[in-house]
């Protein structure tokens, strides 16, 4: 596989052996131990969004390898498919750097990126899907609970571009994913059509957080309003209302739920400070997880 777009394009066996070496790498690092597989070679950082975790971790997983990477920012180059053609850009960086990666709102500049880049292309996220959340989350999931296979996850809120990487993970590696939203906000019925094709009942969409929990080995949420819906935070945050991940909601839960988020968590909102900062959260290895994920995966696509 050239790129990493999004996990229902990924073999099951390529989502494994990813896994795998996130944790082999994980174990070598923090013994001490290094792999510069990647020296010399360049990652070109395209951002149509701000980020914390995916800016940095990137960055220190390439230099972990040996690499480095330029930051670019859409107004450094005249916006995305703006002063040129976005196919022009994909050839052009393909000329001078050894693999791309890009934050962007629509899905399909990341899928015209790759299909004109000569190197590969990462999605950083996209409006439609976050695929290296959502493994960096499988591989916190697999380290918590010591299994992925039949892991039950509650996802409270918005039917997102994470919900609905979640639920493409989910089909591919065994895990069964219940996404519990208002009414309007579900995630949309054809990505659960096709996951329930590939593994089926593992995605279901309710509108009821209470049932989400009840049965669920880890609860999960993220922001109700996503970068580039700011305009509709105030309806947003009328509409999202019962759908807080609260104390309440977590004692509906078996108690020894894990609580998940891939942040930035607006608290109050989606999730209350007590419950980010309770024992049963796994926030802050799941970020930490990026990084050991996204080092897996540059060194899949990128070694020569
Ligand atoms: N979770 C995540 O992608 O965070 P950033 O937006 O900070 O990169
Ligand atoms: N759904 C959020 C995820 C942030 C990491 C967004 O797209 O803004």
């Amino acid at each position: 596989m050239k790129d990493f777009l999004c996990i229902m394009d990924c073999p099951v066996e390529l989502l494994e052996e990813l896994l795998q070496l996130s944790a082999r790498l994980k174990s070598l690092y923090a013994e001490g131990g290094n792999e510069s597989c990647l020296s010399g070679q360049t990652l070109a950082m395209l951002f149509e969004k701000p980020s914390l975790r995916t800016r940095i971790s990137f960055q220190v997983a390439m230099t972990d390898l040996g690499g480095h990477v330029i930051y670019v920012k859409p107004e450094d180059i005249g916006g995305i498919g703006k002063r040129e053609p976005v196919k022009d850009i994909a050839r052009v960086l393909s000329r001078y750097v050894d693999g791309i990666m890009a934050r962007t709102f629509e899905h399909s500049t990341v899928t015209e990126l790759a299909y004109f880049a000569a190197v590969p292309v990462i999605n950083a996220l996209t409006d439609w899907a976050h695929p290296c959340q959502a493994m960096a989350d499988v591989l916190t999931i697999q380290e918590h609970c010591q299994r992925i296979e039949g892991i039950k996850i509650a996802f409270i809120g918005d039917g997102n571009n994470v919900a609905r990487s979640l639920a493409y993970a989910s089909a591919k590696l065994g895990m069964k994913l219940t996404v519990a939203s208002p009414a309007g906000y579900e995630l949309d019925a054809e990505t659960i059509e096709k996951v329930n094709e590939v593994s089926p009942h593992c995605t279901r969409q309710i509108n009821d957080p209470q049932a989400a929990v009840i049965d669920a080995d880890i609860i999960y949420t993220d922001t109700w309003v996503s970068m580039g819906q700011e305009d509709e935070k105030q309806k947003r945050r009328a509409d999202f209302v019962g759908f807080q991940v609260n104390a309440e909601l977590v004692k509906s839960a078996p108690a020894d739920v894990k609580i998940m988020h891939c942040l930035p968590a607006y608290r109050g909102f989606e999730i209350t400070d007590d419950v980010a900062e309770s024992p049963g959260s796994i926030i802050f290895d799941q970020a930490e997880n990026r990084l050991h994920f996204q080092r897996a995966l540059l060194k899949k696509l990128l070694q020569k």
